[in-house]
């Protein structure tokens, strides 16, 4: 197959509604400079994020209409078990309503101050939901990682060196937890190797601290595996993934991801005494262990998308699309995160806007300049989701400013891709007219969501 077309025909379809550049600067003004505050029904192409955006198949909607909504013992929690069973090989299978639900009950049992978990890049609602308890989230991203323009194929990888340097420094006992988040959303969508989780494993077990996948696209790092490290190209994704979640103790995931759900996310673990504590926790805060946060037909939708994630036509179209457009930009000189990573395209909003400065949140504009453009919505990944202020309230920026332009799964079809490239072009030509930002109002945690901003 020359062109690698999309791996599905379209059976129901939902309409854009096009607006105006002076309507969508309105649009854009009344929502504080916030793309979050934006109601999607202005927006034309919504790359805010990928989760819980992906289009059901034909059969995940016949799972709905079967889905079983018994408070206890629901046949779809064992169809829902089994698939993350098929996939992890872990025994305990907890439901959530989404992966924040699960890292919650999880943190909120192995948290608490004085402790350090230790990653490869957390995720905003992970690191808050580890802060929350008081302990200290630390990222430890291998340096390609750190560097936006140069390629390399796995650009997720944890720094083993430093994970070995931090456990002398902290002391494993003060470390619950390593967390592996595959792939690594807030580093650019970048896979981790099998090879780094293999190295990783071995320094867990050297120090007896259990290792977690944080597994939102476990399928889409799979895949990269099979198509970039050597020794795997012959294995199925299938048989990629289980092999990842042999070296783990547990995972919690986001079925939002990598599961096409619309809702959904679990925690799965080796260790049964834990498993009991997170279920006394889902209790009092989810609901009963066979339904956790969810109902019934959303415990179906999960356990039928887990099958069709791994499909490899899925994949290969998956990763090539987000290629395609990355691709483009780099033709026409446009600063984004390389090699493509595998949900969303990452453009560099330092390199972008080097005259606005990051404390004037050069992602953020550039969010907005890409709404106003062409009503393009994506989401910044830097300083206003990073950024934190030291005693003198000046701001100590993210590693990196990051515009993330995340594709949802099975949506929108190539000629919208085309148009997205054509307007982060355009927008990229007269670059020198978009200014920076101030925050005019935020909440302590994951400000990004709520804050309002303004021109400066
Ligand atoms: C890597 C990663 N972990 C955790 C989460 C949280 O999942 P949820 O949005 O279902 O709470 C996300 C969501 O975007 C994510 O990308």
């Amino acid at each position: 197959m020359r062109t690698i077309i999309e791996p599905f025909k379209i059976k129901s379809i939902e309409p854009i509604h096009f607006n105006t550049r002076e309507q969508r600067l309105k649009i854009l003004s009344d929502a504080f400079y916030n793309p979050f505050l934006i109601r999607s029904d202005d927006v034309l192409i919504d790359l805010l994020t990928d989760s819980g955006t992906s289009a059901m198949s034909s059969n995940q909607w016949a799972g709905i209409m079967r889905g079983d909504e018994s408070y206890a013992g629901s046949p779809s929690f064992f169809r829902f078990k089994d698939a993350v069973q098929d996939i992890t090989g872990m025994p305990d299978v907890i439901p959530t309503h989404q992966g924040r639900a699960a890292e919650k009950i999880l943190f909120s049992i192995m948290g608490g101050s004085g402790k350090y978990f230790v990653s490869n890049t957390l995720f905003d609602t992970t690191r808050a939901n580890i802060e929350f308890t008081g302990a200290e989230g630390i990222d430890l991203l291998c340096d390609e990682g750190k560097h936006p323009s140069i390629p390399a194929p796995f650009k997720g990888n944890m720094d083993v060196p430093a994970l070995k340097r931090f456990i002398e420094e902290k002391g494993a006992a003060n470390i619950p937890l390593c967390i592996i988040t595959i792939t690594n959303n807030s580093g650019g969508g970048q896979p981790v190797s099998m090879k780094n989780i293999k190295e990783v494993r071995q320094v867990c077990t050297d120090h007896h601290i259990p290792l977690f996948i944080d597994a939102c696209r476990f399928a889409e790092n799979s895949y990269f595996i099979k198509i970039r490290e050597e020794g795997y190209a012959s294995k199925l994704v299938k048989e990629i993934a289980q092999e990842i979640f042999s070296y783990a103790d547990g995972c919690t995931m986001s079925a939002k991801k990598d599961a096409f759900a619309n809702i959904g996310g679990f925690l799965a673990m080796h260790s049964g005494a834990l498993a009991q504590e997170c279920r006394n926790l889902l209790v009092i805060t989810e609901g009963f262990p066979t339904y956790g946060g969810l109902a019934g037909r959303d415990l179906e939708a999960i356990a039928i998308g887990l099958t069709e994630v791994v499909d490899e036509n899925y994949l290969q179209y998956r990763i090539r699309s987000i290629e395609y457009l990355t691709n483009k930009l780099v033709d026409a000189g446009v600063p984004v995160m390389q090699p493509a990573g595998g949900h969303a395209v990452y453009l560099d909003a330092k390199n972008f806007l080097p005259h606005v400065p990051v404390d004037q949140y050069p992602g953020q504009a550039l969010a907005g300049a890409l709404y106003i453009e062409g009503g393009v919505r994506g989401v910044e990944i830097g300083s206003l989701m990073f950024g934190k202020y030291d005693d003198k309230h000046n701001l100590v920026p993210a590693a990196l400013e990051l515009v993330r332009l995340a594709i949802p799964r099975r949506v929108y079809t190539q000629s919208h891709i085309d148009y997205v490239a054509e307007i982060i072009i355009d927008v990229f030509n007269d670059r020198h007219s978009i200014n920076g930002l101030k925050i005019i109002e935020e909440s302590p945690i994951l400000r990004h969501f709520t804050a309002k901003l303004a021109p400066m």
